[in-house]
């Protein structure tokens, strides 16, 4: 990210995922995010490109995620690099909290828009935290995160942009914050194998490198399980975007859901 700026990748994310179709709930205050995507995407026009189809798949799963989360009892989430998702808004309900954790310069500008569109995120406990420099842990604390109470974590579109190092710390950090029986949903890089997929690897990290948020990482697919359980996470389903287990997929983007069971390290 450029210093003192909000994620301008942040800001096409959300031009993109204003036409996607949502995932509807009886709950929550969809007009809210919808407000909040246009305030955001201002004049960006996102063209028809292979990225479109991979958000769209990202945002249905990530929606999905947090409905099947909330209609099951969870009563506490934190979106990790929240950047614009409106989420907290869109599926609100009174007995779940919501929390996000940002880079300080997106959030700030984040709660600038939210209070000049004038939509009340009272419910949202918003954490600042430089995942590079700070403990995201301690700030979720200190925003009033709950430890003893199981969480669903998300974190889409952020892991990419960091080494794997700082996702490493980012993840540890977390579980120590995360009671058993918390979840983690996170998009995760793969190493490509096949050509096609090294080519749009290569497009994204040209158009995103141009917003000053150059890709800085992705794993090998064998280290996958490994990386989440050396951080006390153990993978429970990785999937492509189209819903393929990635063992059987050649396709370099995995959505992962790993918990937080009872004996950290093992998984
Ligand atoms: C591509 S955006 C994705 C935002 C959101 N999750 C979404 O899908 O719309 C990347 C996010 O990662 C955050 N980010 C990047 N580097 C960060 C860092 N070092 N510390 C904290 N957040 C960071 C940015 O502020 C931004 O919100």
């Amino acid at each position: 990210m450029r210093q003192g700026e909000a994620s301008m990748t942040a800001r096409h994310v959300a031009a993109y995922r204003q036409s996607f179709p949502r995932v509807a709930r009886p709950y929550g205050d969809p007009d809210a995010d919808q407000r909040l995507q246009a305030d955001v995407a201002g004049d960006i026009q996102p063209p028809a490109t292979p990225m479109a189809r991979y958000l769209r798949a990202r945002t249905a799963f990530f929606d999905r995620t947090v409905v099947d989360a909330i209609d099951g009892g969870t009563v506490q989430l934190v979106v990790v690099g929240a950047g614009y998702d409106g989420r907290s808004l869109r599926y609100a309900k009174p007995e779940v909290r919501w929390f996000e954790l940002d880079h300080p310069d997106t959030q700030a500008d984040k709660r600038a828009r939210l209070a000049d569109l004038g939509i009340d995120a009272t419910h949202v406990g918003f954490a600042a935290a430089d995942f590079t420099a700070d403990d995201p842990a301690a700030a979720l604390r200190r925003a009033g995160h709950d430890p003893s109470q199981p969480s669903l974590y998300l974190c889409e579109g952020v892991a990419g942009y960091l080494t794997n190092g700082v996702v490493a710390g980012l993840l540890a950090s977390l579980r120590s914050g995360a009671a058993v029986g918390s979840s983690f949903a996170i998009t995760v890089s793969l190493e490509p194998r096949p050509d096609d997929e090294a080519t749009t690897r290569t497009l994204l990290d040209a158009a995103v490198s141009r917003m000053g948020e150059p890709l800085a990482s992705s794993l090998p697919r064998a280290e996958l399980r490994p990386f989440f359980r050396a951080s006390g996470w153990t993978v429970v389903r990785a999937t492509d975007p189209a819903g393929v287990e990635i063992g059987e997929s050649g396709r370099n983007a995995a959505f992962v859901v790993a918990s937080a069971g009872a004996s950290r390290g093992a998984g």
